[in-house]
């Protein structure tokens, strides 16, 4: 298989394109006139989504409208076997891209359970069905994350064959579905694909992670909660090269290879915070608030919080042509922009199921 397998997949069926990443996937294959960028797709995409606090369907309603033929929502869970088993007859599924999960560290902390069932035994159902629906499955690409290598020091970086040593429950049960897909493609020689990647930002991020989180508090006067004394690294990548890196390893990767995927972009959380509060003085001045790094406040530190991530992302660079368009600068502004013009969604995201469920969590914040 290469470069032409993105025109040969028909019936796409992408899982958890409601949240952040999953979205701008979809937007990037069905819009590409946001992008730039051409993707050789003309199929179907069917989105299989939960709808947890984490989706939002409205993020895709002006692709459904457009798009009615080639855009499908099914709402179910991906641990619900014969939901998904009906998706699979229904459109005839020939390609699978999986980024259902649940995502966000600091609830693994708190709430393991549904970490555990989405992220192992939903993933091992979308495996299960690959295995059923062997003779026209074409590709199955599965999304992870640089976490499964656990922390590192001040040196070094994550290759393809760094052991994997997971700190949360969140990075064990995203290691452990890895696990999962190299089996089955050892297995029963399934064609699969594997992404390791780093820590992504732009539009659509739900505000529980750091960059939504600080852009929204910053701009309504609240703390800006630094966890520790600030200095962990993250390697920085916006979604929307994750994105291109996805289609790529999907139209020319090779079966059974591992891409680590990352921004050569290394920093420490505060010197973000702080970048971030200052563009955000300069766009949005507001006397009342002052000066933004002033809202800054170094909170308790997350259990077990990695100190550095960084990703050596050589192998898809070389092998697949593949390089981050955009740098942290830019990206910054761009996503700051995004959240500046999308205030609605910002309202609607920030009024659901997740205040219900942080309410339960932490009493109201
Ligand atoms: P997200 O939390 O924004 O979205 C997750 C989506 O999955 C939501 O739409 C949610 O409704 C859906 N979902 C959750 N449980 C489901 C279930 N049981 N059945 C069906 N749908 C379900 O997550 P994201 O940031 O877009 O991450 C997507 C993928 O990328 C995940 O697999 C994550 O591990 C991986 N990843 C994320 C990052 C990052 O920085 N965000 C980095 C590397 C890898
Ligand atoms: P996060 O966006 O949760 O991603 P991950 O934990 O998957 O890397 O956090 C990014 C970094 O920012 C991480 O080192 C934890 C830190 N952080 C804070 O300091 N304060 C916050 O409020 C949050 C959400 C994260």
């Amino acid at each position: 298989m290469s470069g032409d397998t993105g025109t040969l997949m028909k019936n796409l069926l992408i899982t958890g394109g409601c949240g952040f990443i999953g979205t701008n996937f979809i937007r990037y294959l069905l819009s590409p006139g946001e992008s730039g960028d051409k993707p050789a797709f003309t199929g179907r995409i069917v989105n299989v989504d939960k709808l947890t606090y984490a989706g939002n369907p409205d993020n895709l309603s002006d692709i459904e409208a457009r798009h009615p033929d080639r855009y499908r929502f099914v709402h179910a869970d991906i641990c619900d076997v014969s939901a998904l088993e009906k998706a699979f007859d229904d459109f005839a599924i020939d390609a699978v891209c999986h980024f259902a999960a649940e995502s966000h560290v600091d609830r693994s902390i708190v709430a393991p359970d549904a970490f555990v069932q989405t992220n192992l035994l939903g993933t091992f159902n979308l495996l299960e069905l690959a295995r059923k629906y062997q003779k026209r499955i074409k590709w199955f690409h599965h999304i992870s994350t640089d976490e499964v290598f656990g922390s590192l020091g001040e040196q070094g970086f994550f290759t393809e064959t760094t052991p994997y040593d997971p700190s949360s429950p969140y990075s064990a049960s995203k290691a452990g579905s890895d696990h999962l897909v190299r089996a089955y493609r050892r297995t029963y020689d399934l064609p699969m694909t594997l992404s390791n990647c780093s820590n992504n930002y732009g539009p659509y991020q739900f505000p529980e992670k750091l960059i939504p989180l600080m852009i929204l508090n910053a701009l309504s006067g609240e703390p800006l909660p630094v966890y520790g004394d600030g200095k962990n690294v993250r390697d920085w990548l916006y979604v929307e090269d994750h994105c291109r890196a996805i289609w790529r390893i999907m139209t020319a990767g090779k079966f059974g290879e591992t891409y680590n995927v990352g921004g050569r972009c290394e920093m420490q959380n505060i010197d973000v915070v702080e970048k971030m509060c200052d563009i955000l003085e300069r766009r949005v001045p507001d006397k009342k608030i002052g000066s933004r790094r002033k809202l800054i406040s170094f909170v308790k530190d997350r259990p077990g919080h990695d100190r550095r991530y960084a990703i050596d992302c050589t192998k898809i660079e070389r092998e697949l042509n593949w390089r981050p368009q955009e740098s942290f600068d830019t990206g910054l502004e761009k996503t700051i922009d995004w959240y500046l013009r999308n205030s609605d969604w910002v309202k609607r995201v920030q009024s659901g199921q997740y205040r219900q469920w942080m309410a339960q969590q932490y009493g109201e914040r």
